[in-house]
């Protein structure tokens, strides 16, 4: 068996070398024809003709990708002109934002990371891939990767939260997803991990801010998603906007060149971000053809839109400070990628009428993203059994999000259809019994504040009027929200962010729902009828108000194309929810950063003493730590058994932890393993994701849970970026969340 084994990896290594050796000797014949000016195109990413240094407005994006000086653009026209009135005929590589669906619209990654789920996400970016692909996609931008400890920061609602390692096994399911194992099949697309790198640590939550830690901190808890994503075979990345060490990422070499491909052994092609290349100037690294020259010496393979490649680099090899070889390298990694869609040999394999029609928002993707949301909601509050409602309650639905179709999408949903959204008032409707009544009021706006309903009046259309809510106005709809729930049995008040107010640029120095919504909520209370409040937004939300009052809170996100038929799955009972928080929800912004694997500090909180850390007007924990999240049912955990608790060597260790449902509904929950290494030559966390499953249990039910550890799971980075363990002890903790865990502990001596 082992000697066949042996002999099928051997022939697996000399069929890829073979692959490798026909990739190469095409590329080779082809670069040897290609012009300096028709290399420099590969590099060019354009979305459009602008008023940038080279393509001007007049000419035609198609005349230029005729002229062989787009690599990269969308749509078929882009692609036809470039295979059949180019010179070389060198397809177009069609690159867009699919990051949680294509047409059919998926609930936004932060979500889908609270299902604790791999294969629902992998699946998620399978359907995304099949569904771009039959309509000329061969390229996402995605996964984004960045971790971030700030929900300030609106791009949280692209990634998968505060912790590297559940961040990790994540983006790998998005590349699996994605990318299958066949990248020219006519149904996988390429990915780019983005943003490379430490794009979510941006200062004060402000989007495209500077970075600024230790390379510690680096390696332990921010890059792991990003290798974790290249390990997966990630064909491409991107750039982050930001600088780390204080050289931008676009234009830095040890990022780009020394840690990526020397190290990482990285052999896809790297993007800018859109203009990354341009705004380099502006962190004052030079003038254009400097910072392009610096960026293509760093190790960029490709200029998005920002033609500043395009534009300087011929005069730049002119003048000596860049190198032919260099622009072949980086024009290379481009051809390659093209060669590896199967772009060469079958150009057009990605448009394909017939799939479009079958595949493009059909009944079995619909469904998985009614599935998804309602997997991706996390029940944060359930007094006295308020939720599941009855279908056979009069049910009042008020806010501003209950019937706002195009904000359950969420941001980055460019490509989505927005005829069938399912808002969550037309869920429930969908949901509830004949003879039940469901009344609706939108009851606010989703915020009355000045500034936040002006601040990008001018973004689009300039001189568009200044908007104000008049007094009247508000109150006029407030009147209707408490006359509409006059007859109600229970009240769903449906607040949070619209999908403007999160993904790129759509930072929050406040992160609490807006005093209207407030406003709203407490009218609803002073009913004295049970409120379930059901939040769709696309990051942790300020809460505290919320979760002293309101009885009943489901998080919901922004949902997708599905969100009102996923979102009542949960509200009726149809689905248990199981989702778990990903970010920690703080008490208020001041705590902020604030995530669950930190440091202890040298005097750790002790109540009864001044001189020790904390805040004065709040208690240092969350208001919901990560990993937290209700079900409709309760378990119970009982004590941890390690299968030794005195280690030596290459070993495992066996952590089990007996599990029951002691409710009366079928549930499932994700079980949590944390470890923590107390004693080590650097100070670290105080405690560590390192395992979790998701089992069911029907009521009554109880399970064995077992988990592995190795000695990789003590693995750290120390002073000298050296990763490896300490003997010593540890702490392992197993339980619901990051805070409510067992505990016990074990000795593991090298
Ligand atoms: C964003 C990227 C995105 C790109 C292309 C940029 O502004 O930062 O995440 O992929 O635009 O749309």
């Amino acid at each position: 068996m082992k000697k066949f084994l042996t002999s099928l990896i051997v022939f697996g290594c000399i069929y890829l070398q073979g692959q490798d050796h026909k990739m190469n000797d095409f590329i080779d014949s082809l670069m040897n024809r290609m012009t300096l000016e028709e290399k420099l195109g590969q590099l060019n990413l354009s979305s459009g003709v602008g008023n940038l240094p080279v393509i001007t407005e007049g000419e035609g994006k198609i005349e230029f990708i005729k002229k062989g000086l787009i690599g990269a653009s969308g749509g078929y026209n882009s692609l036809k002109a470039s295979v059949e009135e180019s010179r070389l005929g060198i397809p177009v590589i069609t690159g867009r934002d699919i990051i949680h669906g294509y047409k059919t619209t998926f609930p936004i990654p932060l979500a889908l990371s609270c299902m604790w789920d791999l294969e629902r996400v992998e699946e998620m970016a399978r359907i995304s891939a099949i569904e771009a692909s039959s309509d000329g996609v061969n390229w996402t931008y995605s996964p984004m990767v960045d971790i971030s400890r700030d929900p300030r920061w609106g791009r949280v609602a692209e990634g998968a939260g505060e912790d590297a390692w559940l961040g990790s096994r994540i983006a790998q399911a998005y590349v699996r997803g994605y990318q299958g194992d066949d990248l020219s099949a006519n149904n996988t697309i390429m990915a780019c991990v983005k943003h490379f790198a430490l794009y979510g640590a941006s200062e004060a939550g402000r989007d495209y801010n500077t970075v600024d830690m230790s390379k510690i901190s680096m390696f332990q808890d921010y890059l792991p998603t990003y290798k974790a994503a290249f390990d997966a075979g990630a064909g491409s990345a991107m750039s982050a906007f930001n600088v780390i060490d204080m050289v931008p990422a676009t234009g830095n070499r040890w990022l780009m060149t020394e840690l990526l491909r020397e190290q990482w052994g990285f052999d896809g092609f790297v993007v800018t971000d859109f203009t990354a290349i341009n705004e380099m100037m502006h962190h004052g690294l030079g003038d254009l053809s400097e910072v392009a020259a610096q960026a293509l010496k760093a190790g960029i393979d490709m200029d998005m839109v920002g033609q500043a490649f395009i534009g300087t680099l011929s005069q730049s090899m002119e003048e000596g400070m860049v190198t032919e070889d260099e622009i072949d390298t980086a024009c290379r990694r481009v051809l390659e990628a093209k060669y590896k869609l199967g772009l060469f040999h079958k150009p057009f394999q990605y448009y394909d009428q017939k799939r479009a029609d079958k595949v493009l928002l059909c009944k079995a993707h619909k469904e998985k993203a009614r599935e998804l949301a309602a997997h991706s909601c996390v029940l944060l509050k359930n007094e006295d059994q308020l939720l599941p409602l009855s279908r056979k309650a009069n049910i009042a639905v008020v806010g501003p999000l209950a019937d706002a179709k195009i904000d359950m999408l969420g941001t980055w949903a460019a490509t989505r259809d927005t005829t069938d959204i399912i808002t969550i008032l037309q869920g429930i409707r969908n949901e509830i019994s004949k003879k039940a009544q469901v009344s609706y009021a939108q009851g606010s706006y989703f915020t009355e504040d000045h500034y936040l309903l002006n601040v990008n009046r001018n973004h689009k259309k300039k001189g568009s009027p200044e908007m104000t809510i008049t007094a009247e106005q508000s109150e006029n709809l407030l009147k209707e929200a408490i006359e509409v729930s006059r007859d109600a049995d229970v009240i769903v008040a449906v607040l949070g962010e619209p999908r403007s107010w999160s993904g790129e640029a759509a930072s929050r120095s406040d992160i609490s729902i807006p005093d209207c919504q407030q406003k709203l909520l407490n009218a609803m209370l002073e009913t004295g009828k049970p409120v379930v409040l059901v939040l769709s937004n696309g990051r942790p939300l300020t809460l505290s108000w919320e979760n002293e009052h309101v009885p009943a809170i489901l998080e919901t996100w922004h949902a997708g194309i599905e969100a009102g038929n996923g979102i009542a799955d949960v509200l009726f009972g149809n689905y248990n929810p199981a989702g778990k928080l990903t970010m920690t929800f703080p008490r208020n912004v001041g705590q902020i950063p604030i995530y669950y694997n930190h440091r202890n500090t040298g005097r750790p909180i002790d109540p009864n003493h001044k001189f020790t850390t904390k805040y004065l007007d709040v208690p240092n924990t969350p208001l919901y730590p990560f990993g937290y999240g209700l079900s409709y049912t309760t378990f119970e955990y009982g004590e941890i058994t390690l299968s030794n608790k005195e280690l030596n060597g290459n070993t495992i260790l066996t952590a089990s932890i007996d599990i029951k449902n002691t409710g009366s509904r079928n549930g499932e929950e994700v079980v949590q393993l944390y470890l923590q290494d107390p004693v080590a030559t650097v100070s670290r966390a105080v405690k560590e994701l390192k395992g979790f499953q998701k089992i069911h249990l029907n009521a009554g039910e109880s399970k064995t849970v077992t988990f592995q550890i190795t000695q990789d799971d003590l693995k750290f980075f120390n002073s000298d970026l050296f990763y490896d363990w300490e003997s010593g002890a540890f702490n392992v903790f197993i339980g619901t969340n990051s805070q409510d865990a067992k505990q016990s502990s074990f000795t593991w001596t090298k």
